[in-house]
């Protein structure tokens, strides 16, 4: 088949991000992908699990929460859930809470069970990404924890290579991340983009020489 014949590859990102860092990587992963031709990429927001009415009690984060919304409009997890299967490859990003995934994204697997039984995502390319407040905080061990429900769904798992030479100084071979300090305002640094936008080039090949074959 020549390639313009070629079905588009679907891939969908799935993220939580509450203060927008992990957020800012999804865009940069979004656009690796897209340096490929023939690639539709779609990017859904996971919803915080704390209510807008306990948010409110706190304006500066009603504010922070206000301007997530503004910009990442969020998918119900039943919604985001039901969008999973229709995608060749799936890439999930969570900040690390506690050197794991946080509630939104562990919530999300949790009502995966239809999918597990059928098998729905066997055979799917798959990969993560994830921010963390301080170098040793659990950054790897977050990125590890969300790949634990993707090999139980029979996921296929990419990472990064070192021959993406800015993974010396951001992100991990497990994926992407970045260090955001302790109020989660750190500049995004070249490095983590480079890395980024390396991830989602790799899948969106991988995925590409994968469905065509
Ligand atoms: C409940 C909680 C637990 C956290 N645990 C960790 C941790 O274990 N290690 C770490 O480096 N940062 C930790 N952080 C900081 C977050 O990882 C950081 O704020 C996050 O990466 C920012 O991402 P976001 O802007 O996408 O929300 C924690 C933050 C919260 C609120």
């Amino acid at each position: 088949m020549s390639s313009n014949n070629e079905r588009p590859v679907k891939i969908l990102i799935v993220f939580y991000s509450r203060y927008g860092n992990t957020a800012r990587m999804a865009e940069e992963i979004a656009y690796g992908a897209k340096e490929l031709s023939n690639i539709q990429v779609t990017v859904r927001r996971l919803a915080d699990n704390i209510s807008m009415e306990v948010i409110s009690k706190d304006p500066a984060w009603t504010k922070i929460a206000e301007n997530m919304n503004n910009r990442y409009p969020t998918t119900s997890i039943e919604g985001v859930i039901k969008e999973l299967p229709n995608h060749d490859a799936i890439i999930f990003g969570s900040p690390t809470r506690f050197g794991n995934m946080a509630a939104p994204m562990k919530t999300m697997w949790d009502g995966t069970t239809e999918l597990w039984t059928s098998g729905s995502l066997v055979g799917k390319i798959g990969a993560v990404f994830t921010s963390a407040a301080s170098v040793h905080g659990g950054q790897e061990t977050t990125a590890v924890s969300m790949m634990f429900p993707m090999f139980h769904h029979g996921m296929i798992l990419i990472g990064v290579p070192y021959s993406v030479e800015d993974l010396i100084e951001s992100g991990s071979p497990y994926g992407p991340s970045r260090i955001v300090g302790r109020l989660a305002n750190q500049e995004i640094q070249q490095a983590d983009i480079r890395v980024a936008r390396a991830l989602g080039k790799r899948v969106a090949e991988v995925t590409k020489k994968f469905i065509s074959s």
